[in-house]
């Protein structure tokens, strides 16, 4: 396994660090060096950003690159550096190593039964969020998950059944049960999302059925009055040309949109679904659209 390491000037480390973000979504290591911030990742050979990427990301902020070998508890190591990250106000998203925020509603205890969600606007407090992303994308730190997280913050009906096609690691899924949403179902190609979102939702006191589908060959998408889709391009044009099974939501939320790709994914489900844009969120490179009908 390698580990490769940007040092980039403090001045600039937060623009660093959110286009880093975007290269590795699912989180850098960060070490304090004084003047100086290393941000690093971890992966085999072909896994990671290419040096010219990286060099771009840091910009006139980089100090240097480095590479090296590292031992094979690099999965525990990477996962301890996750950063919290609140949402409106309303969400905050954290590791299970990060204490809550104090102003943060508590969770239910693990082993608890799930607990029932509050309808939105019942309760203005700042909801604990606890994901552990194990291999699944989905720290809730991604701009793609945050634009979708902000998206359904700002929908004013936040109740009913939703369904949140490529799942990862549950962050959406359980956000979404949390804020009303229910019945909540979940849907990834990846056994090891299934198995995370499905033990985050437990931890976070939520129930959300997940099912291991392949959305690309598995026919007409899961279908529900709010439907979210934080996937790429590719599979959201196939969405939009094969359509759901039922009738189409009447809320689209869909992300994972490069800035240039949103125009292209509006039309398409303006076209094929009915489905008209009536928001947009953009963060760096990233445009989440919210449609309806
Ligand atoms: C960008 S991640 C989003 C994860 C999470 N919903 C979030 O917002 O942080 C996209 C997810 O879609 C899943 N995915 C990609 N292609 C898929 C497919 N053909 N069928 C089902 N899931 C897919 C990936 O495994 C991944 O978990």
């Amino acid at each position: 396994m390698i580990r490769l390491a940007i040092r980039v000037a403090r001045a600039d480390a937060e623009i660093a660090l959110a286009e880093l973000l975007a290269l590795a979504p699912a989180g850098v290591e960060e070490i304090d060096h004084g003047d100086t911030i290393e941000y690093a990742v971890y992966g085999a050979q072909g896994e990671l950003p290419t040096l010219p990427d990286l060099r771009a990301a840091a910009g006139a902020a980089l100090v240097e690159v480095t590479t090296t070998q590292v031992a094979d508890d690099w999965a525990t190591r990477w996962r301890a550096f996750h950063r919290p990250v609140t949402i409106g106000g309303r969400l905050h998203v954290r590791p299970p190593w990060i204490d809550p925020l104090p102003s943060s509603s508590p969770l239910v205890a693990s082993g608890s039964p799930p607990a029932t969600s509050t309808a939105a606007g019942q309760d203005d407090d700042l909801l604990d969020i606890v994901i552990d992303p194990n291999q699944a994308f989905g720290t809730g730190a991604h701009a793609t998950t945050r634009l979708c997280l902000q998206a359904l913050l700002a929908l004013e009906d936040r109740s009913g059944p939703l369904v949140d096609l490529g799942c990862g690691s549950g962050v959406l899924a359980i956000a979404a049960a949390k804020l009303g949403w229910d019945p909540v179902a979940g849907f990834d190609h990846e056994h090891e999302a299934v198995l995370a979102a499905r033990e985050n939702a437990r931890v976070n006191g939520v129930r959300i059925d997940v099912t291991e589908r392949d959305l690309l060959h598995g026919g007409p998408s899961p279908s529900a009055p709010t439907v979210v889709a934080n996937l790429l391009r590719p599979l959201l044009e196939q969405i939009a040309r094969s359509g759901f099974a039922g009738p189409p939501p009447r809320v689209l939320v869909v992300s994972g949109l490069l800035r240039e790709e949103a125009d292209g994914i509006a039309a398409a489900f303006a076209a094929e679904q009915g489905l008209c844009e009536r928001a947009r969120g953009e963060l760096d490179e990233w445009t989440a659209l919210t449609l309806s009908s």
